[in-house]
C-alpha cells in the first residue's frame, strides 16, 4: 500500500490510462459481452477524456472509423457494434461523437434525419427502434440528436413535449413510460429534453428539486429512487437535473465529491459504481461529470442538457442555460 495514490483528488492520469486501455484486449470475453455498448463506450470515454483535458488520448481518425464502421445502410442509422441493427441509443453516441469532433459531414445526416423523424409514434411518445419499444429516454435522444443536426423542424414538438408530460408524476418526477415510478435518470432525460425544446415552465420545479435533493445518503453519495443503495452515475442523473433547475446548492457537495473520488480505483484508474466494486467507463464519465457540475478544480465543463463538453456546445451555439458551482461566485 506504500505507494498507493491518495484518494482526496482525482487521478486524472489513472483514468486517461484506463480509458486507453479498453479497446485493447479485443479477444478478451468482456469486450464481446459489450458489444451492444461498444459505441455508447466510445462516447463515454472520449467525453471523459475531453473534460480532463486529454481529448487526444484516443486517435480521432480510428475513432471515426470505428463509429463509421457501425452504419447500418439498410436502415440509414447507427447500430452499436459494425453488423448491429440500428437502434436509437448509438445513433445518439455516433452523432455525439462526430459533434464532438466537428465531423458531422461524414455522416448521411439526411437519412439520419428520416429514420430519427419515423421514431415518432402518433401520441408523441418515439421508439428505440424499429420494433417500437418507447421509452423517455429515446424522446430525450431524437430530440439531442435532431438539435446536433439542426433539424428539430422535422417532428411534432408539441406531441413531444405532451407525451414527456403525460410521464409525470405528483412527487414532480418522471418515469419512462405514462405511470411509471419517477427514477431519477428518467428525470435527467425528461428535463434536459425540456431544456431543448424551451417548456421547462412544465416542470414542477419546487417539488422536483425537492425529490431529487433527498437522494442524497448519509454517506454523501446519491441515490436514483427512494431506498435504493448510492451508486456514482446518480451523480450525474441527479446533479444534471438540479443544475438545469439551478439548484445544485440544495446538495452537500463536499460530501458527494468525497464518495465520488473513494469509488476510484487507485490502481487501474476508473471509477465504480461505489469504493470496491470494479469499475467501468459508464460510472467513469458519470463520476467525472459530477465533479464537473460542483466545480471541482482542474475538471473542464460538461453541459448537463447535453452531457457534451461545454466548449463544444458553445461552439455549435447549443442550450447553455444551467448552473456549474463555482462559475460565476464571488
Ligand atoms: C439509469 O440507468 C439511467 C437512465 C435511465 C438514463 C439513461 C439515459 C440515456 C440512455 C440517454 C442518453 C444519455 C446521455 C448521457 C447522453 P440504470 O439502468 O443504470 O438504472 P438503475 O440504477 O435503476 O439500474
Ligand atoms: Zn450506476
Amino acid at each position: 500500500m506504500a505507494n498507493q495514490p491518495a484518494m482526496d483528488t482525482l487521478l486524472v492520469d489513472k483514468h486517461v490510462k484506463y480509458i486507453q486501455s479498453l479497446g485493447e484486449n479485443t479477444d478478451d470475453l468482456m469486450y464481446h459481452m459489450t458489444a451492444h455498448l461498444r459505441l455508447n463506450a466510445i462516447y463515454w470515454g472520449l467525453t471523459a477524456l475531453c473534460i480532463m483535458g486529454r481529448p487526444d488520448a484516443l486517435v480521432k481518425e480510428d475513432v471515426i472509423a470505428f463509429v463509421m464502421s457501425c452504419w447500418d445502410d439498410d436502415e440509414g442509422a447507427f447500430g452499436a457494434h459494425p453488423g448491429h441493427d440500428a437502434h436509437i441509443l448509438p445513433t445518439l453516441s455516433a452523432l455525439q461523437i462526430l459533434t464532438i469532433y466537428d465531423a458531422l459531414e461524414r455522416t448521411d445526416t439526411n437519412r439520419l434525419v428520416t429514420w430519427l423523424a419515423a421514431r415518432q409514434t402518433p401520441t408523441g411518445s418515439f421508439s428505440g427502434d424499429q420494433w417500437g419499444e418507447t421509452d423517455t429516454r429515446f424522446s430525450y435522444i431524437a430530440v439531442q440528436a435532431l438539435e446536433l443536426l439542426g433539424r428539430l423542424d422535422v417532428i411534432d414538438k408539441d406531441k413531444a413535449v405532451a407525451h414527456i408530460n403525460r410521464c409525470k408524476n405528483f412527487d414532480g418526477g418522471f418515469g419512462a413510460t405514462e405511470g411509471a415510478e419517477s427514477h431519477a435518470g428518467q428525470i435527467f432525460v425528461c428535463t434536459a429534453a425540456l431544456a431543448i425544446l424551451d417548456r421547462l415552465e412544465d416542470i414542477d420545479q419546487p417539488t422536483l428539486a425537492w425529490w431529487l435533493a433527498e437522494r442524497q445518503l448519509p454517506n454523501g453519495g446519491l441515490n436514483g429512487r427512494p431506498e435504493k443503495l448510492e451508486d456514482v452515475c446518480y451523480s450525474f442523473w441527479v446533479l444534471s437535473a438540479l443544475s438545469i433547475l439551478q439548484k445544485l446548492k440544495w446538495i452537500d457537495s463536499d460530501a458527494l465529491i468525497k464518495f465520488i473520488l473513494s469509488a476510484q480505483d487507485p490502481e487501474g484508474g476508473g471509477i465504480a459504481d461505489r469504493p470496491g466494486d470494479m469499475v467501468d467507463v459508464f460510472h467513469t464519465l458519470f463520476g467525472i461529470c459530477g465533479l464537473s457540475l460542483l466545480g471541482y478544480k482542474g475538471v473542464g465543463e460538461i453541459n448537463p442538457i447535453y452531457c457534451l463538453p461545454a466548449e463544444v456546445t458553445k461552439r455549435k451555439g447549443l442550450h447553455m442555460n444551467y448552473q456549474v458551482l463555482g462559475k460565476g461566485e464571488a
